[in-house]
């Protein structure tokens, strides 16, 4: 296999919505996203949303409609393929949808609704057995960080997620390092911290499954990312784009991200 360095990275500005957009404001949002897309900057950038459940038929059938370059993505399936789990989704119904990138293990998942670290392993397992990329969240709380506990917990996470994932699985996973006390709050990690949080991921994934494919694995950083610092946040060498919440949720801003994406490592 030929040796892989992080100039073979493809950059990579995902939006995630939340609990934001009902399927007739989604079709606005990425009718509206398709008119402003910096064009010039999608070879060097890979543009993904991450719409509600119900939001993505919808969506799917815009983007291919009018060959909007836009990937689908999801925000949490569950472990399992089918079964007696109300209210859950599985990956299988997510890959028929076109989908190909779920969040896996948000910050919002792990402390509002419980998820813990075999459910996101699951999750994860279930997301790369139906040929979807799992985008893996880790990130500590600010309690964590200030018990200088920042390095271990991304170590807990990034193991028991990826414990028996094959080397070239890992290659094409996706990390997002969102520290807690950045998650719309406004507090933006600084770019050394989010280098150093994206590098310690990095290092961790190595650790856990292979040298190789940790370099061949994109890191985002995540966590109150809007247009104005996404260039600063990106120019650590380990950060290879961002997860981007309250500011993809309208068009011009999220445009304005990927632009600002693309700026980075042009040359
Ligand atoms: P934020 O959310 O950009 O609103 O801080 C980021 C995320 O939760 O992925």
């Amino acid at each position: 296999m030929a040796a892989v360095n992080e100039t073979a990275r493809r950059s990579m500005v995902a939006g995630n919505w939340k609990m934001h957009h009902d399927h007739l404001q989604a079709i606005r949002t990425v009718q509206e996203i398709g008119l402003r897309l910096p064009a010039e900057v999608l070879p060097r950038v890979e543009v993904v949303v991450h719409p509600p459940f119900t939001d993505l038929r919808s969506v799917q059938t815009v983007l291919e409609d009018r060959a909007i370059s836009l990937v689908l993505g999801a925000q949490h399936c569950a472990g399992e393929d089918s079964g007696p789990f109300t209210g859950e989704v599985a990956a299988p119904m997510l890959a028929r949808l076109g989908v190909r990138y779920v969040l896996v293990g948000h910050s919002e998942r792990r402390h509002l609704f419980g998820q813990d670290d075999e459910q996101v392993a699951a999750a994860l397992r279930a997301v790369l057995r139906h040929d979807m990329v799992p985008v893996l969240c880790v990130g500590e709380t600010g309690q964590e960080r200030a018990a200088d506990e920042t390095e271990a917990v991304l170590e807990r996470q990034i193991r028991t997620a990826t414990a028996g994932v094959r080397a070239d699985q890992a290659a094409s996973l996706v990390l997002a390092y969102e520290p807690v006390w950045a998650i719309g709050t406004g507090v933006t990690a600084t770019p050394a911290d989010a280098q150093q949080g994206c590098s310690h991921a990095r290092r961790m994934l190595a650790a856990s499954v292979d040298d190789t494919a940790a370099r061949a694995a994109r890191v985002l950083y995540g966590g109150s990312v809007v247009a104005e610092n996404t260039a600063e946040l990106m120019a650590g060498a380990d950060v290879d784009g961002v997860l981007v919440g309250g500011a993809s949720l309208q068009a011009d801003s999220f445009c304005a991200i990927v632009a600002a994406a693309g700026s980075v490592r042009s040359g």
